[in-house]
Parts: structure tokens; C-alpha cells; sequence
């Protein structure tokens, strides 16, 4: 697979995981209105979970070869991809919990909204640092390219 093809593929993917945010996140504000959308917010909230965890999977199949050759710094960016998808995946598993529980509508509704605003910022961060025209080049990666 060409870089450009593995860069497309999951930018595609984040794409479609703004699209889901945006949808659970609609669900989170009637919930923090009033609405008694409990189950409405569980199976949004199984929606993001079923596309992220898709979407880590083939990211982490994908990068795994690739990140260390990008540059000297590929070893690194590998690190905090595994670690924040560790994370992610506890963050959510803990949403879930509190979605399906006898946990208070409006506290749960607030735990969605905050790893909602986590995964957005992963999304970017992993736009910047490896997901970068630049750094997912056909042509190679320019000479040292950490962070942005
Ligand atoms: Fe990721
Ligand atoms: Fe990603």
C-alpha cells in the first residue's frame, strides 16, 4: 500500500468518526436537557465505540510498519499512538458503563461529551503528527518533521 493510500484510508475514517461524534453528541444535549434518552445515548455511544475500535485496529495494522521508517522520530510517534489508544479504549468502556448504569443521565451525558473532546483532539493530533501530507509522502518524508 502507497502511503498516500494508507493516508487516505484513515483520514476517511476520522472523517467518519467526526460524523458519528457529531450524531452521539446531539443525543448528549437532549440528555443534558432533560430528555430521558438514556438508551438513545447507549447505542450512539455503541456506534463510536464499534467505528473507533475498527478504526484503531486497521490504524495500528497500518502504521505499525510504517511510522518507524518515516523518520528518526517514528518510534516515538508509534509510542503515543498505542498508549492514546489504550486510553481511548478505557474511556470508552468507562462512557459505556455509565451510559447502561443506574449512573445519573446528566453525569453520564457529560463523561460522553469529555471523551468526545478527547478523541477529537487525537484525531488532530494524529493529523499532525503522522497523518501529515508531508510526512505520508509517496515520495519520502522531509529530513525532520516532529510534532506541528
Ligand atoms: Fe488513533
Ligand atoms: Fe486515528
Amino acid at each position: 500500500m502507497k502511503p498516500s493510500e494508507i493516508r487516505n484510508e484513515l483520514l476517511e475514517q476520522h472523517q467518519g468518526l467526526r460524523v458519528r461524534i457529531e450524531q452521539a453528541r446531539e443525543v448528549v444535549t437532549r440528555c443534558q436537557r432533560g430528555e430521558d434518552a438514556r438508551e438513545d445515548l447507549h447505542r450512539a455511544l455503541v456506534h463510536v465505540a464499534d467505528a473507533v475500535r475498527m478504526h484503531n485496529q486497521r490504524e495500528e495494522e497500518l502504521m505499525r510498519d510504517v511510522l518507524p521508517t518515516l523518520d528518526a522520530w517514528g518510534h516515538v510517534r508509534k509510542e503515543v499512538m498505542l498508549e492514546e489508544h489504550v486510553v481511548e479504549h478505557s474511556e470508552i468502556f468507562n462512557a459505556l458503563m455509565q451510559a447502561t448504569s443506574g449512573k445519573d443521565l446528566k453525569e453520564a451525558a457529560a463523561t460522553a461529551l469529555t471523551l468526545f473532546e478527547q478523541m477529537l483532539q487525537h484525531m488532530e493530533r494524529e493529523e499532525k503528527v503522522f497523518l501529515g501530507a508531508d510526512l505520508l509522502s509517496d515520495f519520502g518524508a522531509p529530513p525532520d518533521t516532529f510534532g506541528g
